[in-house]
């Protein structure tokens, strides 16, 4: 039996690449698309057949040239959408520039994917599973989230919707919505909810770590763990589900 290929799209990103290294561990043959830079990542990689391709989800020519009909990075059987981008702020003073491109890169190129997706399964229909990064403000709104939480509340609609299409050929869609991730992306907006509240940024992150019963931030890792699962054959029960990675409440 071939190794499962695997996709891995904003895979240059803090959680893309942990999730191509986990991947490869487990013994999957990897390429990860990014508007930046893969090669390191690439090379790093467990294992041989690895692959790296510069692909800016903005661009419906170039994600259906890599993703669609006949795609160039070759047949996979799994399709991780990582790329993703944040704002803060209250909706009063909302930068309409950044809705439009966190909206545009969290959201529109996330179904420029899904139809390319949709459109190859239609002349090679497979079992392949693709798992989308939501995250639990795509479940639940709160102050200041409004530009990402559409995004990621919209995302989660496009995966059911895109899920109950292409089960008729076998594939899968699901989703993921990790909570507060050790990673830079909480960071920065640790720092910029801070600045807003006038007290220090460790501080906010011990507020974000306290926000359920771990009482810790979640690993990457835990959440390439999940990811990996849902790429894999072993979740072939599962579609249009999104899967939360966080942990109880308080
Ligand atoms: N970090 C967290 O705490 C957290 C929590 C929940 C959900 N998420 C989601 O998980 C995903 C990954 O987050 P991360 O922490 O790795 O962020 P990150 O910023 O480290 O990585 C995002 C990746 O997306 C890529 N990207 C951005 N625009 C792109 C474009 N136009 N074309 C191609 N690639 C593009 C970037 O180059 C980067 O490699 C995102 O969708 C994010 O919203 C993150």
């Amino acid at each position: 039996m071939s190794r499962r290929h695997v996709v891995v799209v904003g895979g240059a990103g803090a959680i893309g690449s942990v999730v191509a290294t986990v991947l490869a561990e487990q013994g999957m043959r990897v390429t990860v698309t990014d508007m930046s830079d893969t090669d390191a990542l690439v090379t790093s990689l467990a294992g041989d057949g690895h692959a790296g391709l510069r692909l800016d989800v903005t661009s419906l020519e170039d994600v259906h040239s890599a993703l669609g009909v006949n795609p160039s990075v070759g047949r996979y059987d799994a399709l991780i959408y990582a790329a993703g981008t944040n704002y803060t702020g209250p909706v009063a003073t909302t930068d309409w520039a950044a809705w439009d491109r966190v909206l545009t890169v969290n959201l529109r190129g996330a179904a420029y994917v899904g139809q390319a997706l949709a459109q190859g399964l239609e002349v090679d229909p497979r079992e392949c599973s693709t798992v989308y990064f939501s995250s639990t403000a795509g479940l639940v709104g709160e102050g200041g989230a409004s530009v990402y939480a559409s995004s990621k509340f919209g995302l989660i609609g496009f995966m059911q919707c895109l899920a109950s299409e292409v089960a008729q050929y076998g594939a899968r869609v699901n989703a993921v919505c990790p909570g507060n991730i050790d990673s830079p992306m909480l960071r920065t907006l640790a720092a910029q909810v801070a600045e807003r509240n006038g007290v220090a940024t460790e501080e906010t992150l011990t507020e974000f770590a306290s926000s359920t019963a771990f009482k810790r931030l979640i690993d990457i890792r835990e959440v390439a763990n999940v990811v990996a699962f849902l790429a894999s054959a072993a979740s072939t029960g599962m579609s249009g589900q999104s899967v939360v990675i966080d942990g109880p409440p308080n």
